[in-house]
């Protein structure tokens, strides 16, 4: 520990006046896990796969009324982001009274003071796209609820121009957590082809080199959620060994095709690899949230698809299968697949089936018209409203092992 990048990053916070303990940050305590969950969790020492079965699998089960209300409103949350303020954008606010239902047992409404307890001292981190963003504010908003939080920014812009795409972090300082956005849009390492000047949406991927700025922060990180998987579907040239491969999508007769799960299932195993991998990162404890599915119905996001659903899908409508299961089951498998070598703790938040089911979930027309341009959002989620589903979920994890006994 103590590399300078760590030194540096830390003397960042040290300067918003904000007291740290070091200590807590990289005590080696090791995590030791009475895990009842219903999802797998690998062991480091015990070298294969240990499942422990509860009676309740948090990621099966369906959505049912409950007028209970939202956990945060657009005015008790003060940084819920325009593009994800949907009350104020018109949308009908009648989508927040659903509530995820395991089969088997209940998942607790979310309770502030609950998560800050179990990861005070901690750092939580979610490396991901915007999706993952959109996670993470969720969080932000419920935890806002009861603790002050102090900002702090890091005037490190990773991406472009877009204030989105900076690293930010949030320090809780009542209990010593910090949250952490990690922005990588495919996990490994990437550029976009760029003619005359201008962006073309199509992406180089070097499938076997990790995107280091996330993994260049994970010393400092005790949870880490990592996702991808909406920017796969597009133009992709893939490269292994720094040597082009073929291409998702591009059509040329001399490059070799595959299919975009190929790409996301060697863009995880990149990604779980370089995580098992790291030295300084004793502890580590890494979620893989699995793929949220978008619902553009009538046309995609630009030509003209929309998602205007007021309720849940039916349930009995929704196939487990096509791409978005796919997707994830690649996700999932490519977690499974590489057990063996794990050192480290790794689960999964199974996310995919739930959401598949709230087609009323996205802002669709209702955001910020600025920078919207006349498309419609069927891809991020509301706040509040069903991706808040994910951090109750995050919690219940939380409070059934991932905390010190
Ligand atoms: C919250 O939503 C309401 C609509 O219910 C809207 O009038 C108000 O401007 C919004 N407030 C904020 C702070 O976004
Ligand atoms: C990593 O960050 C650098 C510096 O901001 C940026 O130029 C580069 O494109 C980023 N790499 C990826 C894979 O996002
Ligand atoms: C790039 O710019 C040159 C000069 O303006 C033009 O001739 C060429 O067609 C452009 N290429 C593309 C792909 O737009
Ligand atoms: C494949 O063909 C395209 C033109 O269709 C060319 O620009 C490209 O360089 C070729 N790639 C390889 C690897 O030969
Ligand atoms: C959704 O939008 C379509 C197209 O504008 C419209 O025909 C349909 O009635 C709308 N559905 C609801 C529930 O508003
Ligand atoms: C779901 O669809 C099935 C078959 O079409 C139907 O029997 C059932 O009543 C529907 N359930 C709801 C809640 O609409
Ligand atoms: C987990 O299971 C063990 C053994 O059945 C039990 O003693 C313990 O209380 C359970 N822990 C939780 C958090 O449910």
């Amino acid at each position: 520990m103590g590399s300078m990048k760590t030194r540096s990053f830390l003397s960042l916070i040290v300067s918003f006046s904000v007291l740290l303990f070091l200590s807590s940050l990289f005590s080696s305590n090791p995590l030791t896990v009475i895990y009842n969950g219903s999802f797998k969790l690998w062991h480091p020492s015990a070298g294969d796969q240990t499942v422990i079965n509860d009676d309740c699998d948090l990621f099966e089960g369906k959505w049912v009324r409950d007028h209970g209300g939202p956990a945060y409103t657009n005015r008790s949350c003060r940084i819920l982001p325009e593009s994800q303020n949907c009350d104020k954008y018109g949308k009908d606010q009648d989508f927040v009274n659903w509530r995820w239902k395991p089969a088997e047992c209940d998942l607790r409404r979310f309770d502030p003071v609950a998560f800050l307890e179990a990861v005070r001292g901690k750092t939580m981190a979610f490396a991901s796209d915007s999706v993952g963003r959109n996670q993470k504010d969720s969080l932000v908003c419920l935890l806002s609820q009861a603790s002050i939080c102090i900002i702090v920014e890091y005037p490190l812009n990773l991406k472009g121009d877009k204030e989105e795409n900076q690293i930010t972090n949030w320090y809780f300082q009542s209990y010593d957590f910090t949250l952490m956005l990690l922005w990588t849009r495919f996990l490994v390492q990437e550029q976009e082809r760029v003619v005359n000047g201008t962006g073309t949406g199509d992406f180089d991927l070097h499938l076997d080199r990790v995107d280091t700025n996330w993994t260049e922060k994970l010393p400092l990180v005790n949870y880490l959620i990592i996702s991808s998987g909406h920017w796969f579907f597009r133009n992709l040239y893939l490269y292994e060994n720094g040597k082009i491969i073929g291409c998702v999508y591009c059509g040329q007769a001399n490059l070799t095709n595959y299919d975009f799960t190929y790409a996301i299932r060697r863009a995880f195993r990149t990604a779980l690899q370089s995580i098992d991998r790291c030295e300084e990162c004793e502890g580590l404890v890494t979620l893989v949230r699995t793929f949220a599915p978008a619902h553009f119905e009538h046309g995609a996001w630009n030509t003209g698809g929309y998602c205007n659903r007021t309720g849940p899908l039916n349930e009995t409508a929704v196939r487990l299968s096509g791409t978005d299961w796919e997707v994830r089951n690649a996700q999932v498998e490519e977690l499974e697949s590489f057990r063996m070598e794990k050192t480290k703790w790794f689960g999964v938040l199974d996310v995919t089936k739930s959401m598949l089911l709230r087609a009323d979930g996205h802002p669709g027309s209702h955001w910020n018209n600025d920078w919207n341009r006349g498309f419609n959002d069927c891809l991020h989620w509301c706040l509040p409203g069903p991706i808040d589903t994910w951090n109750e979920m995050l919690l219940a994890l939380l409070r059934r092992g991932f905390s010190d006994v």
